[in-house]
């Protein structure tokens, strides 16, 4: 009798728990895609040929040379139309629009010396694979403002099978490059453009903020090696909406420097806003956070995501001497199925820059909310793994159900936290219910609002919520 009556009360608290209902994307609404230039250019005006094998490095380097005069004018806009059109690395401006035609396919060079060597970034010391520089990408912008770069579903094509084929031969003399990367820019809009075959990473916004990525597709072979599709690194305000991802690593991934050099640098990631997103990894995560994120990643909300077929769905990656901190996320509504590990957690995932990281450097990891999961055919539910000595925190996980393999279904160490209506039942630590003092994120912001504190309230979630 006592323990129904016992099981009765555990059930009645299920049931008046106040979870987050929606954080709407408060970045997404903000951004507007639209700008039309008041003068524009067609590529082959300046000698390009889209047969595929010119080298046309020279004309999109002219080209944007002479909209630099419209600038202050309303910006003008590069058009690239139908064709194959073989370039180098090349170098946006600022209140430029890069517009492809819908047949229109800008390809990569295979010649790596058409991707000049660059330095480092600062917020990782050095190259993320080799020591040293890394090759541009081949679309560059640093210190840009209002750049846009669009089109009727038109291809950029990284060709990145070399590289991969480089990387494999231990051929490299420099961390590859990605297809597009913006350095300390503003106002960035890429949308309605296919990405195919990146030699890396294909999409990088670096120290930027006010980024737009909508409805892009990004395609890479499963099995191709660092082939993440959009990576916003030390950047705010960030929206990424409707695109389908299916590439060889993680679809979408938040960082923010590694180790001594993120930490110094010290520039996080946050405001950023994922949803509609659909896709399949070989060897990475649906959504991911790290394992680069010295710089700190926060406030960040994921909502709507399909995923398919994948190694892992959710995960986070640190180590210590990462230092920095992964706080306030919020990820709702994902629909997962045929994934390996639903939600995975490391703790100690190494790789460091060299050996003068501070080993005392632990990363803080606290408020995840991970909530409305649906999963079938999922291998492990979880394994969610902190760190000895440096408890994740705050790790809150509600009505998620999943069709699990393994036995047993998930596997806790160093981690603490709250959960209802998980199924199959979760690992003791994270077995409580969370109450009014629960720091669940969300859950928190809603119960201080309800109390009238709105202060209190985290900007992010407090503006969401209006
Ligand atoms: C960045 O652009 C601003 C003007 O927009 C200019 O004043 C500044 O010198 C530029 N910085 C670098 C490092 O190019
Ligand atoms: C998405 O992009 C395609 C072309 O790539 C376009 O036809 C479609 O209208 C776009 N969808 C939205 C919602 O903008
Ligand atoms: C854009 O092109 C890619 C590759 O050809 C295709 O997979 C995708 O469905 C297209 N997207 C739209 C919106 O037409
Ligand atoms: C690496 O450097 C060597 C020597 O300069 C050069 O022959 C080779 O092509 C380079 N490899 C790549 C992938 O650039
Ligand atoms: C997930 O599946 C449910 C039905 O099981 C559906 O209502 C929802 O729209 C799906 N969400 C996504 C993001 O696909
Ligand atoms: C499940 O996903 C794996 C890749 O993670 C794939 O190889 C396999 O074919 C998928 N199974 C089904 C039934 O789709
Ligand atoms: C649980 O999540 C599913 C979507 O995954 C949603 O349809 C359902 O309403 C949620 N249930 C509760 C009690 O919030
Ligand atoms: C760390 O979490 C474990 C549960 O995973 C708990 O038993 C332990 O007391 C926690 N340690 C500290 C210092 O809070
Ligand atoms: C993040 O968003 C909040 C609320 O909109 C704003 O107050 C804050 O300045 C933003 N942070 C950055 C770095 O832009």
């Amino acid at each position: 009798m006592e323990r129904s009556a016992a099981l009765f009360g555990v059930l009645l608290v299920l049931a008046t728990v106040q979870w987050p209902k929606a954080v709407s994307s408060l970045y997404c609404k903000e951004m507007d895609s639209g700008v039309v230039r008041p003068h524009s250019v067609t590529i082959t005006e300046f000698g390009a040929v889209g047969d595929g094998v010119t080298l046309n490095t020279k004309a999109f380097q002219n080209a944007i040379f002479y909209l630099n005069s419209f600038a202050d004018k309303g910006g003008a806009e590069l058009f690239v139309p139908k064709g194959r059109w073989l370039t180098g690395s090349f170098s946006l401006i600022s209140h430029l629009t890069l517009s492809l035609e819908k047949d229109a396919i800008i390809i990569g060079s295979t010649d790596s010396s058409d991707w000049p060597v660059i330095d480092p970034l600062p917020s990782y010391g050095r190259g993320r694979e080799l020591p040293g520089g890394r090759h541009q990408s081949l679309i560059f912008g640093y210190n840009l403002t209002d750049v846009i770069i669009t089109g009727g579903n038109g291809t950029i094509d990284g060709q990145g099978g070399i590289w991969w084929d480089w990387f494999h031969n231990q051929a490299l003399n420099y961390t590859r490059p990605h297809l597009i990367e913006l350095m300390y820019s503003t106002g960035v809009v890429i949308s309605d453009v296919t990405f195919v075959n990146s030699p890396f990473w294909a999409i990088h916004p670096v120290y930027c903020s006010q980024v737009l990525v909508r409805n892009v597709t990004i395609l890479a072979p499963l099995n191709s090696p660092n082939t993440d599709g959009i990576d916003p690194d030390s950047s705010s305000n960030v929206c990424i909406e409707d695109c389908y991802i299916s590439t060889g690593d993680d679809l979408i991934v938040i960082k923010s420097g590694w180790d001594e050099y993120g930490i110094s640098f010290a520039r996080p990631s946050t405001n950023i806003s994922v949803r509609h997103i659909s896709g399949q990894t070989g060897t990475g995560a649906g959504i991911a956070f790290g394992s680069e994120m010295s710089g700190g990643i926060s406030e960040i909300s994921v909502e709507d995501f399909h995923l398919m077929n994948s190694l892992h769905g959710i995960r986070i990656k640190t180590s210590p001497g990462r230092g920095g901190y992964i706080r306030n996320i919020y990820i709702k509504n994902i629909n997962m199925s045929n994934v390996t590990i639903a939600i995975r957690i490391t703790g100690r995932y190494g790789e460091h820059p060299d050996d003068k990281y501070d080993k005392n450097a632990l990363p803080i990891i606290e408020r995840i909310t991970i909530q409305d999961i649906v999963g079938v055919n999922i291998g492990t539910g979880g394994m969610l793994e902190g760190i000895q000595g440096d408890n994740f925190s705050s790790i809150c996980l509600s009505n998620v159900s999943l069709s699990v393999a393994s036995n047993p279904p998930w596997r806790c160490s160093y981690i603490q936290g709250y959960s209802n209506l998980v199924s199959p039942e979760l690992c003791e630590p994270l077995r409580q219910v969370p109450d009014q003092s629960a720091v669940c994120y969300g859950n928190e912001g809603l119960l201080l609002q309800e109390s009238g504190a709105s202060r209190l309230v985290s900007p992010f979630l407090k503006m969401a919520l209006l």
